[in-house]
C-alpha cells in the first residue's frame, strides 16, 4: 500500500491544548473557570490594543503586511538593533519551527534542557533531527551537561530563561561562559526570553545586547505574556541579519495577520500597561510564595509569571481547585509529575488558589 505520510509522524501525537475553558466550566457546573494553567496575562489586553484591533477591524479584507514593518521598526527602535535584525511570526511557536525548518536535517543533533517548553523537541523531531536531552539539575538549566553534550553534529543549543516550567534563570555569568565555551564555530543557540519582562534578578542577562558578540545566538520574545496578546498570536526573533534573512526564507508570505501587528504595535507603545502588568506578577509572586510557604509547600523560586509547585498528590489537587473554578496545569503534564504549575492571577484569585491549598 502507498505509505502517503512521513514516517516521523507515526511516533508524535497532536498537542492537546484541552478542552475550550467555557464548556469546561460548563460540563463542572461553574459559573466561571479562571485558567491559571495557561501563563496568560491576568489583566488582559491594554485598552490602546483594543482600540487599535477595533480601528483595524475594518480593513481586515486587505492581506497584513507580508514583512510586518512598520512593528520591526517600532521593536527595532526599542531594542537598539535595525529591523534587518527581527523576524515576526505567528506566536513565539512558529518561530521555533521556522528555526527548525531553515536549519535543521536528518542526523542533525539539537541539545535542549529535559524538561522544558515541548514545542522544543517537537520541532526538531519534525525536521528529522534528533533530539539530545540535557536533564534539569533539580530545577536548574544544566549548562555544563549541555556544552557535554555539543558535538560535531550539534545544529543548535536551546535555552530558556526563565524556565518553563521550572521558573529558573540563567544568570549572565554562567551563560556567557556557556557561549564563550561553544567557541569560534558553534551551534546556533536559541535563548527563549518568553518571560524576560517578569524577571527581577539582577543577575538576568539582557540577550539582545549579547548578539553583537555572539552572532549565532538567536533571542526569542512574544507578546502573548507581558502584552496579554496571546489569542492574536505575535512572537519575535532577534538574531543577525543573516540568520533573519534565512528564516524570512521558510516564513509563509502573511504569517503575521493583520490584527496582530495593529494589537502588538499598540501594545508597544502603551508603556503604562506592560509595567502595570510586571508590576501586578512580581506582587503575585511574592504574595503566593509567601502564602505557599506559609503552608509548607516547596517550589523553585519564579522568575517567571508562573509557580511550579511540588504537591503530593497533584492529580487530586487539580481536580480540587479544578471543582473550585481555578484550572492549573498538572506538572505530569510538562515533565515534572508530583507538581502543579500554577500561573499568576488577580490578587482575588490568587487569595482563593491559597484558601483551597
Ligand atoms: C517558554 C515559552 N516559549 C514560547 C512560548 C510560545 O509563545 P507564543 O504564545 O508567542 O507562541 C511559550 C508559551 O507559553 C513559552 O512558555
Amino acid at each position: 500500500m502507498r505509505n502517503v505520510w512521513r514516517a516521523v509522524l507515526d511516533g508524535m501525537t497532536p498537542y492537546d491544548a484541552g478542552k475550550p475553558l467555557e464548556r469546561l466550566a460548563a460540563e463542572l457546573g461553574l459559573p466561571e473557570l479562571v485558567r491559571l494553567s495557561a501563563n496568560e496575562n491576568p489583566l488582559g489586553p491594554s485598552p490602546r490594543v483594543v482600540a487599535a484591533i477595533a480601528h483595524e477591524a475594518t480593513r481586515v479584507h486587505l492581506y497584513p503586511d507580508g514583512g510586518a514593518l512598520a512593528l520591526r521598526e517600532a521593536l527595532a527602535q526599542r531594542l537598539g538593533v535595525a529591523p534587518e535584525q527581527l523576524v515576526v511570526g505567528n506566536g513565539a511557536d512558529e518561530l521555533i519551527a521556522l528555526v527548525a525548518l531553515a536549519a535543521f536535517e536528518r542526523g542533525d543533533e539539537v541539545v535542549v534542557p529535559e524538561p522544558s517548553f515541548e514545542p522544543y523537541a517537537t520541532s526538531a523531531i519534525l525536521a528529522g533531527a534528533r533530539v539530545v536531552a540535557s536533564p534539569l539539575a533539580g530545577y536548574e538549566t544544566d549548562l555544563d551537561d549541555m556544552r557535554r553534550k555539543v558535538t560535531g553534529r550539534t545544529k543548535a543549543v536551546i535555552l530558556c530563561s526563565p524556565h518553563n516550567p521550572a521558573g529558573t534563570i540563567i544568570k549572565k555569568a554562567p551563560l556567557l561562559a556557556f557561549l564563550d565555551a561553544l567557541g569560534a564555530d558553534p551551534p546556533l543557540v536559541l535563548l527563549d526570553e518568553a518571560y524576560c519582562d517578569f524577571a527581577d534578578d539582577p543577575e538576568y542577562p539582557d540577550g539582545v545586547g549579547l548578539l553583537a558578540r555572539y552572532p549565532r545566538l538567536i533571542v526569542l520574545r512574544t507578546f502573548s505574556k507581558i502584552a496579554g496578546l496571546a489569542g492574536l498570536r505575535v512572537g519575535y526573533t532577534v538574531a543577525t541579519a543573516e540568520t533573519c534573512d534565512r528564516l524570512n526564507r521558510v516564513r509563509a508570505p502573511y504569517n503575521v495577520n493583520r490584527l496582530g501587528q495593529a494589537a502588538a504595535l499598540a501594545a508597544l507603545e502603551d508603556g503604562e500597561h506592560r509595567e502595570q502588568t510586571r508590576r501586578l506578577v512580581l506582587e503575585e509572586r511574592a504574595f503566593v510564595s509567601a502564602g505557599l510557604r506559609k503552608r509548607g509547600y516547596a517550589f523553585p523560586p519564579s522568575q517567571a509569571n508562573f509557580l511550579l509547585v511540588k504537591v503530593p498528590d497533584a492529580a487530586a489537587l487539580r481536580d480540587k481547585l479544578l471543582r473550585a473554578g481555578l484550572l492549573v496545569r498538572d506538572g505530569a503534564g510538562v515533565g515534572f509529575p508530583g507538581h502543579l504549575r500554577i500561573s499568576l492571577g488577580l490578587r482575588e484569585t490568587d487569595e482563593r488558589l491559597l484558601g483551597v491549598l
